[in-house]
Protein backbone atom coordinates (compact mmCIF):
# COMPACT_ATOMS: atom_id res chain seq x y z
CA UNK A 1 0.00 0.00 0.00
CA UNK A 2 1.16 3.76 -1.33
CA UNK A 3 1.65 5.97 1.23
CA UNK A 4 0.06 9.10 1.16
CA UNK A 5 1.04 12.48 1.89
CA UNK A 6 -1.50 14.89 2.80
CA UNK A 7 -0.37 18.15 2.71
CA UNK A 8 -2.38 21.23 3.48
CA UNK A 9 -0.51 23.79 1.05
CA UNK A 10 -1.94 22.10 -2.21
CA UNK A 11 -5.76 23.54 -0.88
CA UNK A 12 -4.14 27.27 -0.35
CA UNK A 13 -2.48 26.99 -3.96
CA UNK A 14 -4.14 29.80 -6.01
CA UNK A 15 -5.69 28.22 -9.92
CA UNK A 16 -2.62 27.26 -12.05
CA UNK A 17 -5.30 28.10 -15.21
CA UNK A 18 -8.21 27.48 -16.81
CA UNK A 19 -9.78 24.52 -18.76
CA UNK A 20 -12.37 23.96 -21.15
CA UNK A 21 -14.20 21.16 -20.41
CA UNK A 22 -17.21 19.81 -22.28
CA UNK A 23 -19.57 17.42 -20.81
CA UNK A 24 -21.97 15.23 -22.71
CA UNK A 25 -25.84 16.12 -21.93
CA UNK A 26 -27.43 13.47 -24.18
CA UNK A 27 -30.99 13.99 -22.30
CA UNK A 28 -30.78 18.00 -23.07
CA UNK A 29 -31.81 19.37 -26.19
CA UNK A 30 -28.13 20.93 -26.38
CA UNK A 31 -26.40 17.62 -25.88
CA UNK A 32 -23.28 19.29 -24.48
CA UNK A 33 -22.86 21.39 -21.55
CA UNK A 34 -19.51 24.05 -21.81
CA UNK A 35 -17.66 24.97 -19.40
CA UNK A 36 -14.51 26.87 -17.91
CA UNK A 37 -12.70 25.40 -14.51
CA UNK A 38 -10.06 27.66 -12.83
CA UNK A 39 -7.63 24.30 -12.09
CA UNK A 40 -5.17 23.63 -9.60
CA UNK A 41 -2.15 21.17 -9.67
CA UNK A 42 -4.05 18.22 -8.21
CA UNK A 43 -7.23 18.87 -9.66
CA UNK A 44 -9.47 15.32 -10.97
CA UNK A 45 -11.90 15.29 -13.26
CA UNK A 46 -14.14 14.45 -10.59
CA UNK A 47 -12.86 17.71 -9.03
CA UNK A 48 -14.09 19.58 -12.45
CA UNK A 49 -17.59 18.23 -11.82
CA UNK A 50 -17.79 19.36 -8.43
CA UNK A 51 -17.16 22.81 -9.31
CA UNK A 52 -19.20 22.82 -12.53
CA UNK A 53 -22.14 22.08 -10.00
CA UNK A 54 -21.54 24.50 -7.41
CA UNK A 55 -20.61 27.06 -9.51
CA UNK A 56 -22.39 26.94 -12.73
CA UNK A 57 -25.12 24.28 -12.95
CA UNK A 58 -26.32 22.16 -9.99
CA UNK A 59 -28.57 19.71 -12.25
CA UNK A 60 -25.26 18.11 -13.76
CA UNK A 61 -25.52 14.20 -12.71
CA UNK A 62 -22.62 11.98 -12.35
CA UNK A 63 -21.65 8.87 -10.04
CA UNK A 64 -18.87 8.88 -7.34
CA UNK A 65 -18.53 8.23 -3.65
CA UNK A 66 -15.15 7.55 -2.46
CA UNK A 67 -13.32 10.05 -4.53
CA UNK A 68 -9.71 7.81 -3.91
CA UNK A 69 -10.52 4.93 -6.74
CA UNK A 70 -11.67 2.04 -4.27
CA UNK A 71 -15.72 2.28 -5.08
CA UNK A 72 -15.55 2.10 -8.99
CA UNK A 73 -18.59 4.42 -9.49
CA UNK A 74 -17.03 7.46 -11.61
CA UNK A 75 -16.15 5.62 -14.26
CA UNK A 76 -17.02 7.39 -17.49
CA UNK A 77 -15.47 7.93 -21.07
CA UNK A 78 -12.39 10.82 -20.51
CA UNK A 79 -11.33 12.23 -23.92
CA UNK A 80 -12.30 8.90 -25.41
CA UNK A 81 -10.75 6.80 -23.13
CA UNK A 82 -12.46 4.28 -20.47
CA UNK A 83 -10.94 6.03 -16.83
CA UNK A 84 -12.14 6.68 -13.25
CA UNK A 85 -13.01 10.21 -13.01
CA UNK A 86 -11.17 10.34 -9.23
CA UNK A 87 -7.95 9.07 -9.94
CA UNK A 88 -7.67 11.21 -13.60
CA UNK A 89 -5.70 14.36 -13.17
CA UNK A 90 -6.92 17.23 -15.21
CA UNK A 91 -3.49 18.99 -15.85
CA UNK A 92 -2.23 15.50 -17.27
CA UNK A 93 -4.71 15.87 -20.31
CA UNK A 94 -4.24 19.08 -20.77
CA UNK A 95 -0.50 18.43 -21.18
CA UNK A 96 -0.99 15.49 -23.36
CA UNK A 97 -2.77 16.95 -25.88
CA UNK A 98 -1.35 19.88 -25.55
CA UNK A 99 2.20 18.34 -26.29
CA UNK A 100 -0.02 16.15 -29.32
CA UNK A 101 -0.57 19.48 -30.67
CA UNK A 102 -4.48 18.86 -30.43
CA UNK A 103 -7.62 20.91 -29.05
CA UNK A 104 -6.83 20.61 -25.12
CA UNK A 105 -10.49 20.99 -24.56
CA UNK A 106 -11.44 17.86 -22.56
CA UNK A 107 -14.50 16.01 -23.09
CA UNK A 108 -16.21 13.26 -20.68
CA UNK A 109 -19.06 11.21 -21.92
CA UNK A 110 -20.81 8.39 -20.19
CA UNK A 111 -19.97 5.01 -20.09
CA UNK A 112 -21.28 3.05 -23.16
CA UNK A 113 -22.96 -0.62 -22.65
CA UNK A 114 -24.26 0.74 -19.18
CA UNK A 115 -27.94 1.32 -19.02
CA UNK A 116 -27.59 5.49 -19.15
CA UNK A 117 -29.60 7.55 -16.47
CA UNK A 118 -28.84 11.11 -17.36
CA UNK A 119 -25.50 13.32 -18.09
CA UNK A 120 -22.40 11.09 -16.66
CA UNK A 121 -24.82 8.90 -14.74
CA UNK A 122 -25.16 5.96 -15.47
CA UNK A 123 -26.83 2.21 -14.24
CA UNK A 124 -24.24 -0.68 -14.06
CA UNK A 125 -26.55 -3.32 -14.24
CA UNK A 126 -24.95 -4.88 -17.83
CA UNK A 127 -22.38 -5.51 -15.04
CA UNK A 128 -23.78 -7.09 -12.60
CA UNK A 129 -25.78 -9.42 -14.05
CA UNK A 130 -24.24 -12.09 -15.13
CA UNK A 131 -21.90 -12.53 -11.81
CA UNK A 132 -22.00 -15.95 -10.82
CA UNK A 133 -23.74 -16.61 -7.80
CA UNK A 134 -23.09 -17.08 -4.46
CA UNK A 135 -19.69 -15.76 -5.02
CA UNK A 136 -19.20 -13.28 -1.98
CA UNK A 137 -18.44 -9.96 -2.04
CA UNK A 138 -15.20 -9.30 0.01
CA UNK A 139 -11.71 -8.97 -1.62
CA UNK A 140 -9.10 -11.09 -1.20
CA UNK A 141 -6.81 -8.19 -0.41
CA UNK A 142 -8.63 -7.57 2.71
CA UNK A 143 -7.58 -10.53 4.16
CA UNK A 144 -4.94 -10.04 6.70
CA UNK A 145 -2.22 -12.67 5.84
CA UNK A 146 -1.44 -14.84 9.35
CA UNK A 147 -4.71 -13.74 11.43
CA UNK A 148 -7.68 -15.23 12.30
CA UNK A 149 -10.77 -15.12 10.69
CA UNK A 150 -14.16 -16.01 11.22
CA UNK A 151 -15.05 -19.00 9.41
CA UNK A 152 -18.34 -17.72 8.08
CA UNK A 153 -16.58 -14.21 6.08
CA UNK A 154 -15.65 -16.98 3.11
CA UNK A 155 -18.82 -16.93 2.45
CA UNK A 156 -18.69 -12.75 1.48
CA UNK A 157 -15.07 -13.32 -0.20
CA UNK A 158 -15.12 -12.35 -3.77
CA UNK A 159 -12.78 -11.87 -6.54
CA UNK A 160 -8.87 -10.58 -6.59
CA UNK A 161 -9.16 -6.53 -6.80
CA UNK A 162 -12.26 -5.59 -8.92
CA UNK A 163 -13.98 -2.79 -7.50
CA UNK A 164 -16.51 -3.09 -10.33
CA UNK A 165 -16.04 -0.02 -12.49
CA UNK A 166 -17.16 -1.30 -15.44
CA UNK A 167 -14.54 0.20 -17.63
CA UNK A 168 -14.21 -3.52 -18.61
CA UNK A 169 -17.70 -3.41 -19.87
CA UNK A 170 -17.69 -0.39 -21.46
CA UNK A 171 -14.03 -1.07 -23.40
CA UNK A 172 -15.21 -4.17 -24.62
CA UNK A 173 -15.47 -4.00 -28.86
CA UNK A 174 -16.96 -7.48 -28.43
CA UNK A 175 -20.00 -6.05 -26.22
CA UNK A 176 -20.92 -3.45 -28.67
CA UNK A 177 -21.69 -5.72 -31.91
CA UNK A 178 -22.82 -8.87 -29.72
CA UNK A 179 -24.36 -10.17 -26.71
CA UNK A 180 -21.22 -10.74 -24.27
CA UNK A 181 -20.66 -11.29 -20.73
CA UNK A 182 -18.96 -8.66 -18.64
CA UNK A 183 -15.53 -9.38 -18.64
CA UNK A 184 -15.28 -9.02 -14.98
CA UNK A 185 -17.71 -11.57 -14.31
CA UNK A 186 -16.14 -14.03 -16.59
CA UNK A 187 -13.03 -12.97 -14.13
CA UNK A 188 -14.90 -13.88 -11.38
CA UNK A 189 -16.19 -17.53 -12.48
CA UNK A 190 -12.44 -18.31 -12.89
CA UNK A 191 -11.86 -16.93 -9.58
CA UNK A 192 -14.69 -18.59 -8.25
CA UNK A 193 -13.43 -21.93 -9.54
CA UNK A 194 -9.99 -21.76 -8.43
CA UNK A 195 -11.45 -21.20 -5.01
CA UNK A 196 -14.19 -23.86 -5.02
CA UNK A 197 -13.31 -26.23 -7.56
CA UNK A 198 -16.02 -28.51 -6.30
CA UNK A 199 -18.47 -26.05 -8.29
CA UNK A 200 -17.00 -27.24 -11.88
CA UNK A 201 -20.20 -28.85 -12.89
CA UNK A 202 -22.07 -26.23 -11.27
CA UNK A 203 -20.41 -23.29 -13.30
CA UNK A 204 -18.57 -24.04 -15.90
CA UNK A 205 -22.15 -24.74 -18.61
CA UNK A 206 -22.92 -20.84 -17.52
CA UNK A 207 -19.61 -19.85 -19.04
CA UNK A 208 -19.12 -22.42 -21.98
CA UNK A 209 -21.08 -20.89 -24.82
CA UNK A 210 -21.15 -18.07 -27.20
CA UNK A 211 -22.05 -15.47 -24.74
CA UNK A 212 -19.63 -16.77 -22.24
CA UNK A 213 -15.66 -17.75 -22.24
CA UNK A 214 -15.96 -18.48 -26.49
CA UNK A 215 -17.23 -14.74 -27.36
CA UNK A 216 -13.76 -12.94 -26.21
CA UNK A 217 -11.84 -11.97 -29.48
CA UNK A 218 -8.76 -11.43 -27.45
CA UNK A 219 -8.74 -7.59 -27.77
CA UNK A 220 -7.50 -7.16 -24.40
CA UNK A 221 -9.15 -3.78 -23.79
CA UNK A 222 -10.60 -4.74 -20.83
CA UNK A 223 -7.12 -5.88 -19.14
CA UNK A 224 -5.79 -2.43 -20.87
CA UNK A 225 -8.43 -0.27 -19.56
CA UNK A 226 -8.76 -2.38 -15.57
CA UNK A 227 -7.63 0.19 -13.22
CA UNK A 228 -6.81 -2.57 -10.14
CA UNK A 229 -4.90 -4.78 -12.49
CA UNK A 230 -7.55 -7.86 -12.51
CA UNK A 231 -6.62 -8.31 -16.39
CA UNK A 232 -9.98 -9.98 -16.67
CA UNK A 233 -8.93 -11.31 -20.18
CA UNK A 234 -6.13 -13.64 -18.43
CA UNK A 235 -8.98 -15.10 -16.70
CA UNK A 236 -11.09 -15.91 -19.54
CA UNK A 237 -8.14 -17.33 -21.16
CA UNK A 238 -8.14 -19.51 -17.80
CA UNK A 239 -11.89 -20.20 -18.13
CA UNK A 240 -11.29 -21.50 -21.92
CA UNK A 241 -8.42 -24.04 -20.59
CA UNK A 242 -10.88 -25.37 -17.67
CA UNK A 243 -13.62 -25.92 -20.38
CA UNK A 244 -11.30 -27.59 -22.77
CA UNK A 245 -9.87 -29.83 -19.63
CA UNK A 246 -13.00 -30.42 -18.36
CA UNK A 247 -14.44 -31.71 -22.22
CA UNK A 248 -11.58 -34.00 -21.66
S1 LIG B 1 -12.36 -6.20 -13.86
FE1 LIG B 1 -11.30 -4.19 -13.64
S2 LIG B 1 -12.29 -2.88 -15.21
FE2 LIG B 1 -13.66 -4.65 -14.90
S3 LIG B 1 -15.15 -4.00 -13.33
FE3 LIG B 1 -13.44 -5.01 -12.24
S4 LIG B 1 -12.01 -3.35 -11.69
FE4 LIG B 1 -13.39 -2.51 -13.26
S1 LIG C 1 -15.32 7.98 -6.70
FE1 LIG C 1 -14.82 5.95 -5.99
S2 LIG C 1 -13.58 5.12 -7.59
FE2 LIG C 1 -13.89 7.20 -8.18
Amino acid sequence: MSNIVYDPAIFREPALRTVFVRVARPQHREKWGEYEVPVKSHTTVIDVLEWIRAHCDPTLLYRHSCHHGSCGTCGMVINGDQALACTTRILDLVDRAEAEGRDATVELRPLPAMNHIADLAVDPTPLYRDFPTAAGYLRESEYNKGSETPPEIERYERFENCIECGLCVAACPVIRIRDFMAPAALAAYNRELDKNPERLEELLPRVDSDRGAWGCDRHLECSRVCPTGVYPAKHIAMLQKKIKKARG
